[in-house]
């Protein structure tokens, strides 16, 4: 079975910026009605003998009620990234290791939608609108439910095939790498970042003592280099948390150290064949740069 991303899950239900906004502006009316729509749900689970028979103990029965409490108001946060991703594999995972049928969760997110409906039905007067709202909790709840049970399919996986075992294990110890490795990524971000800023407080100090033009080029070129790296940085976070990854940051790098080069050549007054060759090379970056990004705001 293919690994999906967040990002591909969501576009298959097509779950937009729109659905995203709905959502968030629900969050008042949730709050709200978070106490009714909870105990309509853990009323039907101490009602149903093979549901209930997992609360016998009262401390875990509050734990568990609690934590559903703070799943339900999230749904409502407006961020639907990685980290809402991940808490939804987790809460599959529990599940599927504490035994709980998938039958019963099935059921427990149909009572979620339901109380969910009927508050939109209170307090919604606008028809269309309400039919706006519903559909887009229903995505999100949907997308939550196939989330939760995709532990289950895959732990089916695991016991009937030793392919998969070994397949799934592989795959948790390559996120687990890739993980450490954008830990990596981001504090050598970081180092380069306070490099940068130390370049730049070089140039400055070169330009109070007399340096003028050799302190302003300077000075401006390593104000690029700082703004390019602020904008991995951006590419790196926004990829952390689940969006895409744009290759035009990097060619926006070449880009930019190379003026910066050409800047300090000049300044340098190097050998004229050295500067048509920076500047061949800034027009060649130049359209490659143009051309991606074209291709990236298509593809958006
Ligand atoms: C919308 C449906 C549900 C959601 C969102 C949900 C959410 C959660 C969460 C977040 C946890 C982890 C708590 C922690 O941090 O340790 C959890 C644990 C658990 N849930 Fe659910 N749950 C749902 C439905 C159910 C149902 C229907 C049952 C039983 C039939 C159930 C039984 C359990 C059990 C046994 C645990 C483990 C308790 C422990 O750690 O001791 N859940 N649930």
């Amino acid at each position: 079975m293919p690994v999906r991303s967040f990002r591909e899950i969501k576009h298959d239900y097509r779950f937009t910026d729109e659905d995203e906004q709905r959502l968030a502006g629900l969050k008042t009316v949730m709050d709200d009605h978070a106490d009714m729509v909870m105990s309509t749900l853990s009323l039907w689970i101490m009602g149903t003998k093979g549901a209930a028979q997992f609360f016998t103990d009262e401390t875990r029965q509050k734990h568990v009620f609690e934590a559903q409490r703070r799943w339900f108001l999230e749904l409502f946060s407006g961020v639907y990234d990685n980290s809402f991703y991940e808490k939804l594999i987790k809460i599959g995972r529990v599940h599927v290791k504490f035994n709980v049928d998938a039958h019963y969760m099935n059921r427990a997110m149909n009572i979620v939608k339901n109380s969910c409906i009927d508050v939109l039905q209170r307090t919604e007067e606008v028809k269309e609108e309400y039919t706006n709202k519903i559909i887009s909790l229903g995505k999100l709840l949907d997308i939550s439910l196939d989330v939760i049970t995709t532990a289950y399919i895959d732990e089916e996986l695991k016991t009937y095939s030793p392919a998969y075992k070994v397949k799934s294990a592989l795959i948790a110890f390559a996120e687990r790498f890739s993980q450490s490795m954008n830990l990596v990524l981001v504090l050598a971000l970081i180092g380069l970042t306070i490099g940068v800023v130390w370049l730049f407080v070089i140039d400055v100090g070169k330009l109070i003592n007399g340096d003028l033009e050799r302190g302003i080029i300077g000075a401006l070129g390593s104000l690029l280099l700082l703004w390019v790296i602020i904008e991995l940085m951006n590419t790196e976070i926004s990829h952390l948390k689940g969006g895409k990854f744009h290759i035009s940051v990097f060619i926006g790098v070449a880009l930019v150290t190379t003026i910066r080069e050409t800047m300090i050549a000049t300044l340098k007054h190097e050998k004229a064949e050295m500067i048509y060759y920076l500047v061949a090379a800034i027009l060649v970056i130049g359209v490659v740069y143009w051309l991606v990004v074209r291709t990236e705001d298509r593809t958006r």
